[in-house]
């Protein structure tokens, strides 16, 4: 039997991934661009049991819910047939951030699984093949692969969509969360959604592709502020065409548009930051290093408020080999 436990941390992408081309292979819609970060870590332990009838998943200490689990085994079959194996596994995953709340908590967690997965089944790939891997969990996942910045290539088929690093401004990330709940909508169910009824999802894809580079463009230059601008309209265009889906969802709440008012504020008094939320109600501003503490102290009253930087990508911590 083999165990081998990985670590990973949640990505806040700064160009969003809002809609699939594949299914199936799980191909972005358009490329996307994101900071990893240094906190909020997931921690998977996958240990294989060639007597098991079936694979076992529990997160956060309990047994998953079947949803959940399925969405696991399907992963773990992917990885079997890779290793031409056909035993089953006990994964076991702690979050440090909320689950489904729109702090990317798929995007550590299919990382974490992917590179435990590939050391416990004794797959032995590189970092493009990892990050290629998680994808097929969760989309975000394929960023979190990477230290720091990271950009995921759309590409044309399974071997050219991955994500690698990308050079770009210092910057630190305040995270506000309003609410840590559970979201009533999943991303998985909401993209399908906005691409299937939402006017404005043709819109929302183009917008997207020429914002990337764009972005692409303004992280080489190191230009912070430009940084800033094309992430917070990146994110309210992504909101404006989920809420316009039928029926329509609204990830937002009135405490997170207070934040992206309060952070209006913080620009008229001259302190550059720029706020984005992903499919949830939590919102993520992005500042200058040396102006985090002030735009944390302005954002207090909001909800639970912690600096966070450029974190570390997915990998191993330990293996163990066992009769
Ligand atoms: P989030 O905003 O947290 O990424 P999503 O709707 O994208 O929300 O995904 C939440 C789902 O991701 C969970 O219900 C679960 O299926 C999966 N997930 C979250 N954490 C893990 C984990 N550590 N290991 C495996 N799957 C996970
Ligand atoms: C709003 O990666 O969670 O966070 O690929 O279906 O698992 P699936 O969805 P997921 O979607 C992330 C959406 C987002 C934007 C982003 O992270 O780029
Ligand atoms: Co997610």
């Amino acid at each position: 039997m083999t165990t081998a436990t990985a670590r990973a941390h949640p990505n806040i992408a700064l160009v969003k991934y809002w809609g699939k081309r594949d299914e199936q292979l799980m191909l972005p819609a358009a490329g996307s661009l994101s900071l990893t970060l240094d906190a909020y870590a997931t921690t998977t332990t996958v240990s294989l049991d060639a007597s098991a009838a079936e694979d076992r998943f529990t997160l956060g200490g309990t047994t998953a819910t079947a949803g959940q689990t399925e969405q696991v085994v399907r992963f773990l079959d992917l990885v079997r047939a890779r290793a031409d194996s056909s035993a089953h596994a006990v994964v076991d995953s702690h979050n440090e951030a909320p689950t489904g709340a729109g702090l990317a908590s798929s995007a550590s967690g299919f990382a974490a699984l992917a590179v435990a997965a590939a050391a416990a089944y004794d797959l032995d790939l590189d970092r493009a093949d990892l990050s290629r891997l998680a994808r097929r969990g969760s989309g975000s996942a394929t960023r979190s692969l990477v230290a720091g910045l990271g950009i995921w290539h759309a590409g044309d088929d399974d071997a050219s969509s991955f994500a690698e690093p990308i050079e770009g401004p210092e910057m630190s990330m305040i995270i506000v969360t309003v609410d840590p709940g559970q979201k009533k909508v999943s991303s998985r169910e909401g993209m399908r959604r906005t691409a299937a009824t939402s006017p404005y999802y043709p819109g929302w894809v183009d917008s997207t592709a020429r914002s990337l580079e764009e972005m692409s463009a303004a992280c080489r230059a190191g230009d912070f502020t430009r940084v800033g601008e094309i992430t917070e309209s990146n994110a309210l265009r992504m909101h404006a065409a989920i809420e316009a889906c039928e029926p329509p969802i609204r990830y937002l709440r009135s405490a997170s548009v207070a934040v992206f008012d309060a952070v209006e504020q913080l620009r008229a008094r001259s302190i550059e930051a720029y706020a984005t939320a992903d499919a949830g109600p939590n919102v993520v501003v992005i500042a200058r290093p040396a102006d985090a503490a002030a735009v944390a102290d302005h954002l207090a009253g909001h909800g639970d408020v912690r600096i966070v930087g450029a974190g570390p990508g997915a990998h191993l911590i330990t293996t163990e080999e066992s009769a």
